[in-house]
């Protein structure tokens, strides 16, 4: 199949890094329980549909304010992070993506079914060495677990694309857009990034 340009353009990174995320690293099966920690951000808005798309149950975290696009997006619960506990010990999941917030590698596993698999997606804003320090932790203590804690990195591929495109195309993934910006307002767009008060993604129009 041939991408058009307007079928590349919806088909963003975050959407490559939450099929690669979920389907080659995290191994989702149908019916599993998959939990979205930042289930309302660019990566976590294709996370929540695309494991519905794959037949999973569905949990995402996410602010108050958000509930309700997480909601929209086919999320079968969603977890209030401001209110609520994601490892209050009440649930546990066998697919665990960790997208925003940061929450510890002790957490993350409390909540994690005791053959689970934590997918560490997001980054940690430095405050380390390597700004990876709670990743590499995971990481090397499953060396030890019977749960699996695995660091990804994202790649582009035209295979993803063309996927994520038949899902589009068939109407099971929609891409989640807070709205556009002029070039010149590109600053404002990023520092409402960097406060949390994006809905999905923003596009930036030249
Ligand atoms: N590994 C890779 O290859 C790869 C590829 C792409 C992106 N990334 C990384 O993935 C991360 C997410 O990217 P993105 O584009 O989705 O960012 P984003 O659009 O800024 O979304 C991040 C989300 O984190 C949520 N969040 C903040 N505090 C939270 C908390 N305490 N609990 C739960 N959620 C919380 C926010 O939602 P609320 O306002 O609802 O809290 C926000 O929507 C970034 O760190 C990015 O660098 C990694």
């Amino acid at each position: 199949m041939n991408l058009s340009f307007a079928q590349a353009a919806v088909v963003p990174v975050s959407a490559g890094t939450a099929l690669q995320a979920l389907s080659d690293i995290g191994r989702v099966q149908a019916g599993q329980s998959v939990l979205v920690h930042g289930a309302s951000g660019g990566v976590g808005t294709y996370a929540v549909q695309l494991a519905k798309a794959f037949g999973a149950e569905v949990t995402g975290v996410c602010s108050t304010a958000k509930l309700d696009l997480v909601t929209s997006l086919g999320a079968d619960h969603v977890i209030d992070h401001s209110h609520e506990d994601f490892a209050d010990g009440t649930r546990r999941y066998d697919l665990i993506l960790d997208i925003g917030g940061r929450p510890s590698v002790r957490r993350l596993r409390r909540a994690l079914e005791p053959r689970g698999t934590v997918v560490f997606v997001g980054g940690e804003n430095g405050g380390s060495l390597t700004g990876m320090g709670r990743q590499l932790r995971g990481a090397l203590l499953s060396l030890f677990l019977r749960q699996r804690l695995a660091l990804f990195m994202a790649k582009e591929r035209a295979t993803d694309l063309e996927r994520l495109t038949e899902l589009i195309e068939a109407g099971k993934v929609i891409p989640s857009m807070d709205r556009s910006y002029p070039l010149d307002e590109a600053p404002n767009a990023m520092r409402l990034l960097e406060r949390d008060q994006v809905r999905g993604k923003v596009a930036i129009t030249v």
